[in-house]
């Protein structure tokens, strides 16, 4: 952490004369995960953070749909993107001409849209959802066909455990589309005993292959709890970097991918935002009312 001590002491020094917290996702590199972050999480723990935060100033230490998703929740406060150009291939997969597509084909079917998606369609949505409570929420709605956007292989991985009919669409995330269950059957046997632990973003054929499945958090809560002695995160890189000082007795091994977008986000990004106040995320009054309540209808599901 040394060549990174300067840009944490200037940042931490700014937080308080701006009364502002910095949200980091568990995708981001260790020193803005334990050098900078007020709370760390997975998507829903951060959105949660965001609607109940004190602060005047929210840093999303993310990507830009997660900003948003703070600005929907706290239209008060200012919130700050490092880089706007920090996206997610699922959030650009849609717009909220294609929530009305699928509504068309399904007529009465529910819209529940991945909280990783643009202000106007969880706008156009009837509830959102994350990788932690997408079963718990499609089982609860009346309905038996469910339309789940923009996440294929989530929506897949659902439908696996609902008893609900799952449509959806075509969208998916560049980092853990890579993986395939040959390769999870390759690294079984490069490294026998080793728990191979997916994100359900992944394919269920993946998801099917590997002995957990769950949300950033959910993948954090396994590993704490099992302690086993060799880990395999299929998932974003961070993540194993980010949880393994706490976890001396688990040996992570590789390989990982990479989230080009989380790693637009850096510590320099982070003291220029703070210093200058720019990159403040702004929402369509209009929009960010409608996105609300599909978000607020997810985190009230899921308290
Ligand atoms: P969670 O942190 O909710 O598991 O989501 C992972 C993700 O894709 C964030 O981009
Ligand atoms: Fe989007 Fe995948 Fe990156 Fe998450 S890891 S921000 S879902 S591209």
């Amino acid at each position: 952490f040394a060549i990174h001590a300067p840009y944490i002491k200037a940042i931490n020094a700014l937080k308080k004369e701006r009364n502002a917290v910095i949200l980091g996702h568990n995708y981001m590199t260790p020193e803005i995960y334990h050098g900078v972050s007020d709370f760390v999480g997975d998507s829903l723990q951060l959105a949660m953070k965001a609607s109940d935060v004190e602060a005047d100033v929210i840093v999303q230490a993310g990507v830009h749909f997660m900003a948003e998703t703070s600005k929907i929740l706290s239209p008060e406060k200012i919130v700050l993107m490092p880089d706007m150009a920090a996206g997610c291939s699922l959030a650009e997969s849609i717009t909220a001409d294609g929530i009305e597509e699928m509504r068309a084909k399904y007529p009465g079917a529910p819209v529940v849209s991945y909280v990783n998606t643009t202000a106007e369609v969880k706008a156009a949505s009837d509830i959102c959802c994350t990788s932690s409570n997408a079963v718990q929420i499609v089982n609860a709605l009346d309905a038996e066909t469910v339309i789940m956007t923009p996440d294929q292989y989530l929506a897949q991985n659902v439908a696996n455990e609902s008893h609900k009919t799952v449509v959806y669409w075509p969208g998916s995330c560049i980092v853990h589309e890579q993986y395939t269950a040959q390769d999870l059957r390759n690294f079984r046997e490069w490294n026998p005993g080793t728990k191979l632990i997916a994100h359900p973003e992944c394919t269920p054929d993946v998801v099917a292959e590997a002995d957990f499945s769950g949300s950033t958090s959910g993948i954090l809560k396994y590993v704490t709890e099992t302690k086993p002695e060799k880990a395999m995160l299929i998932t974003e890189c961070s993540m194993a970097s980010n949880i393994a000082d706490e976890l001396p007795e688990v040996e992570f091994v590789g390989p990982c991918n990479m989230c080009p977008y989380m790693k637009k986000i850096t510590l320099e990004k982070i003291l220029y935002a703070l210093h200058t106040m720019e990159g403040q995320v702004e929402v369509d009054p209009v929009v960010a009312e409608k996105a609300r309540h599909a978000v607020q209808a997810m985190i009230d599901m899921s308290r």
